[in-house]
């Protein structure tokens, strides 16, 4: 499966988002993530779909949307139709959670499930045939510039054998706490998209980071 990157713009300059996803386009990036914290699920509040609107017409990227969000269910209609093409909600905030995923299916968009840092990967079994994306927190949700879990590596191990041992192809997404550093390890634990937020827009040249991250992921893959 093709790696990816994908740069979260949760710490971009938002009085100039043109200029921020032109870099992610220039950097390389496969596509865009955006966290949407409620301050309710996580104590952070982010943005919403009007934010996503307008992403959406200044990119072709797939957008990547993580709903950290109470009652997702309520919430789905309005970022696809903003443009959102992966829609991901977390496990601990459904208590319907097949309902949630038949009903982002049933939009014709990509579903992706959440878990948190803390909660076992056997919340999957009975609905991960129903999935495109499996998104694995590598840090406690809520905001960005966090540090990285090292228990997390074990994690995405499993994970890449439970997804690798049914039929079904499924992304593995890890989000949290990645940089340059640890960059190769998460990929060759087995990632399939990476998300990175600080290490790039926190740096002074985010294009050159994305394409220093991409180089990174190609080197990790061919050692594989
Ligand atoms: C955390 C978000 C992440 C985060 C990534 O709640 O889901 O996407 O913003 O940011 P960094 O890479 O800075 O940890
Ligand atoms: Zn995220």
């Amino acid at each position: 499966m093709l790696k990816k990157l994908a740069p979260s713009i949760l710490d971009a300059d938002f009085t100039c988002l043109r200029c921020e996803i032109k870099a992610i386009e220039n950097g390389g990036a496969d596509l865009i993530h955006l966290d949407i914290m409620d301050g309710h699920f996580v104590p952070n509040i982010s943005f919403g779909p009007n934010i996503v609107r307008s992403i959406r017409s200044k990119t072709s990227l797939p957008l990547d949307v993580h709903l950290m969000v109470e009652n997702p269910i309520n919430h789905i209609d309005s970022f696809i139709k903003a443009g959102g093409d992966i829609i991901t909600v977390h496990y601990e905030t459904c208590l319907h959670l097949d309902r949630v995923i038949q009903t982002i299916r049933d939009r014709g968009v990509k579903c992706g499930i959440a878990l948190n840092p803390a909660t076992p990967l056997n919340v999957i079994e009975y609905i991960i045939n129903k999935i495109d994306l499996l998104l694995l927190m590598t840090v406690n949700p809520g905001y960005g510039g966090q540090k990285f879990i090292p228990e997390m590596f074990n994690k995405i191990t499993r994970a890449k054998e439970i997804i690798n041992s049914h039929k079904k192809s499924i992304e593995l997404e890890i989000d949290g706490g990645i940089n340059l550093e640890n960059l190769s390890q998460v990929i060759n634990a087995g990632a399939d998209i990476v998300v990175a937020g600080q290490t790039i827009f926190r740096s002074t040249k985010p294009e050159e980071i994305i394409k220093r991250m991409k180089a990174i992921i190609r080197e990790s893959v061919k050692i594989n």
